[in-house]
Formats: C-alpha cells, structure tokens, sequence
C-alpha cells in the first residue's frame, strides 16, 4: 500500500514513523515533509495549501491512503476534494471541519447541544466588542473566529490587553479574514489537557489523555507557542476523568454531529480545561495535535492503517483499540526567539547520537538536510521523545538527549512533565 502524509511538523514526522511500521505499507510520501521524514520516506515538493496539486500527485502515483497533518487543507475541504476523485483519504469532511475552522460555529455547537464551555459573546464591530470588555472586566480571553496558525487567541488578565487583542484582530486585521469576527470568552482556570478520539461518525473512541505545554519559558511563562513539549497519558484526567469525558463531552459531540447531519469521520481533537472535578471544552480541532501525537502514537499497538480504513468502512465498532502500558514525554527544541521572530539555516548536531541513548527518538519538524547536515527551518525544531515505565525516569531520559544536541540560540523549557510528577495517578 503507498500512503502519503501531508504536513511538514513533528506531528507528520511522528506519523510517517508510525506508518513506516506497518507491514501493510511498502512505500510512503511526506509533502512536504521535513530532514526527518526524508530519512524513512519520500519528501515530495507540494505545499500543504496546494490541494488541486496534491490531488495530482495522488493520482499520479496511486496513492492509495492519505493522512492529513495540519488543519487548514482540511478546512479548505480536501477531504471532499479527494473523495470526489475516488480517494481514499483519513479525515473529517469540510462541513465537519468546521468545528476548528469557525470558532462561532464550534461556540454555537457546544451551546446547541449542551456541551460544557466558556460562557461567551460574539462580535463583527470593534467597537462593541471594546465596550463589552469595558462592561464585563478583565479576565476574558479573545479570540478571532478562524484559523490563525494558533496565534489567534489572547488570554487577557487586564482590560487594556484584552482591547489590544480586539485592535489586532479587527482593526489591524492581523489574521485577516480569520478576524472578521471574534469571539469574546469568560476565563476558565484549571488544568489543560487534550484528548484526541477517533471516530468513523457512529463510534467514538479516545485516545489517551496528554497534556501539552503552550507558553514559551518554564512555569508557564511567556508567550503561547504551537507546543513546547508533551506528555501522556496525563495523570490529571483519571480513570473516572475518561468516564465523564466520554459522557459529558465526546457523545454529546457525537450526536450533536449527527442530528447537524454531519458523518465526522478521523480524529477529533479536545481541549480541555479541568477544574476540581468539572471539565469545559476550550478549543475543537479536527485533527492530530501538535505535539500530542507525539506522545500518543508512539503509545498505540494497533497499525495505524487499520484504525484509518476502519474508520474510512464506518466499522470503528469492529475494531479494538489497545494501548501500551506505559508513558512518553516529548521536549521540543525551539529556535531563539520562537515564537515572535527567529533566525534559520542554523546547523544540528547530535540527532543520531540522542537517538543512541536509551530508546529515546527525535521527532524532526523544522529542519532541512542540506549537503550532509541537518539545518533549522523553522520554530519549533525538533522534539526529543522517550518512553518507559515512569514519568521521573523519561523526564531524565528526553533532557539527556536534548544536551547531546545543538544548535546555535536553541531554547527549550526545562520543566516539560513536571506537572505529571505532582500528578495524582
Ligand atoms: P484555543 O485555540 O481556543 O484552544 O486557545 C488557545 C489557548 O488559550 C488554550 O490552550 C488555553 O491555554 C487558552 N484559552 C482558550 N480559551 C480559554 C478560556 N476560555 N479560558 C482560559 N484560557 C483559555
Ligand atoms: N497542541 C495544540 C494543537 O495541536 O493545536
């Protein structure tokens, strides 16, 4: 079988490994892909945007399974495009992708079947948005309604910030249709954490629970990132934590989908905020996480091709879904500067001797392999994950490998996991 990948982030490195695992699959594309994905398949020139040209190249070379990384090709409605032409493709339709690609439709779902989320207001006038935020007080979190490379939300603690996230989004149309609209919420405190579910739109099934670290520097400091590192499963969502996700949010998602007459078909992704025993719904997205999959797949037994054409054939129910008794922890390597303004072409050293120590395995996402190195291409750089049996032993374990590797400016945090160490499994 040839798969293709589409995306270019540790997440499509981490399902390029996963795939290069299946005996079923005898070749795989990554387009782009990056260094890492080019060392166990194809990287091929086509910009994840580009859907007329990756529908070609699907055809061209038979392509007989495609997975999406990223959301915007999937909220510009791929999936529809490759279907149409007979392709087999992993991933939700666009009426479905919605759900991230509209924060007011995503808001106005949750409200519609009563999924529990931050109480919250819409607004297309700039100004009716600033006297709303003059009425209600800070804290409140502001947000533009479509996709703005996960630089679209400002959680504000004061009523100056959170004017200045409204100027930026509508007056200086910084995402720029994305911030048409805005949504204005209530701040939810608490605990975050992700859970991704497969679903083929009949059955839903979650993945384990992880917990990504958003802010730039330790203690949670610092600008919001794509991720600075991840771990799972995460202690805070407990056995009884999974029961109630399952009941309170994943059904209700379900079939609030199904009465929009929406079949979701590929991974639907949750955030959530926890908070002494109550969950709320932060964010949809409608697809793999960044860097959550990196701690996840590694942690799933099944082949990833038959979880995919199970859901494709609506026979989710027929399959089990089993996970390994164990925990990984992925720490990201970030260019200086990450994630305001940063340098590239720097030189890698060390991604084969960290991949030494222990069975640890870097997940490459910003990088080139020019003349024989590794150069950064990007922010978020690479990702040091390891796996076992505790958190304190990998924790030591992923920073170990980190010190074997440099680049010049490179910045990482150096508390990713802690919070599973204060955990309560
Ligand atoms: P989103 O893309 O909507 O998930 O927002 C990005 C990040 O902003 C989340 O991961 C949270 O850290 C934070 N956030 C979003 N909504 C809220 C909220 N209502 N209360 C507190 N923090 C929030
Ligand atoms: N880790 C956040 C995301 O994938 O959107």
């Amino acid at each position: 079988m040839k798969v293709m990948v589409i995306g270019s982030g540790g997440r499509e490195h981490a399902l390029v490994w996963k795939l290069s695992q299946s005996e079923k699959v005898s070749q795989i594309y990554a387009v782009p892909g990056n260094a890492g994905t080019g060392k166990i398949a194809t990287n091929v020139n086509i910009s994840s945007d580009d859907l007329a040209g990756l529908l070609v190249f699907a055809q061209e070379n038979d392509i007989d399974l495609t997975f999406v990384g990223p959301e915007a090709p999937l909220v510009a409605g791929i999936v529809d495009t490759f279907q149409e032409a007979g392709l087999r493709i992993f991933g939700p339709v666009k009426g479905a992708a919605r759900l991230e690609g509209s924060k007011v439709y995503a808001k106005g779902f949750m409200k519609k079947y009563g999924i529990p989320t931050a109480r919250y207001e819409v607004f297309s006038e700039p100004g009716q948005a600033i006297d709303y935020i003059k009425k209600t007080g800070a804290p409140l979190v502001v947000k533009a309604e479509g996709l703005a490379a996960g630089k679209g939300v400002t959680v504000a603690r004061t009523e100056a910030e959170a004017i200045k996230a409204v100027e930026k989004i509508m007056v200086d149309a910084r995402f720029g249709r994305a911030g048409d609209r805005i949504v204005i919420e209530e701040c939810l405190e608490g605990e975050e954490a992700t859970v991704l579910a497969f679903t083929d739109g009949k059955t839903i099934v979650p993945m384990l629970p992880s917990q990504d670290h958003k802010p730039a520097y330790d203690d949670d400091q610092g600008p919001n990132t794509g991720g600075m590192g991840a771990y799972g499963p995460a202690p805070v969502v407990d056995s009884e934590m999974r029961e109630q996700i399952y009941r309170e949010i994943l059904i209700p998602t379900l079939e609030g989908l199904k009465k929009e007459g929406i079949v979701y078909k590929g991974v639907l992704y949750t955030g959530l905020m926890i908070e002494a025993g109550k969950i709320s719904v932060l964010e949809y997205n409608v697809r793999f996480g960044d860097p959550e999959t990196q701690v996840v797949l590694p942690l799933l037994k099944n082949d990833l091709v038959d979880v995919a054409t199970a859901i494709i054939e609506g026979r989710l129910d027929q399959l089990e879904i089993n996970w390994e008794n164990k925990k990984s922890i992925i720490v990201i390597m970030a260019s200086g500067g990450y994630p305001v303004s940063y340098e590239k072409g720097k030189v890698i050293t060390g991604i084969e001797e960290a991949e030494d120590l222990y069975n640890l395995k870097v997940f490459q996402a910003g990088t080139k392999f020019v003349d024989g190195k590794y150069l950064t291409a990007g922010g978020r750089v690479l990702g040091v994950m390891a796996t076992g049996d505790e958190f304190k032993e990998i924790i030591e374990r992923a920073y170990d490998g980190v010190e074997k590797i440099h680049f010049s400016d490179a910045h990482y945090r150096d508390d990713i996991g802690f919070k599973a160490l204060k955990g309560v499994e």
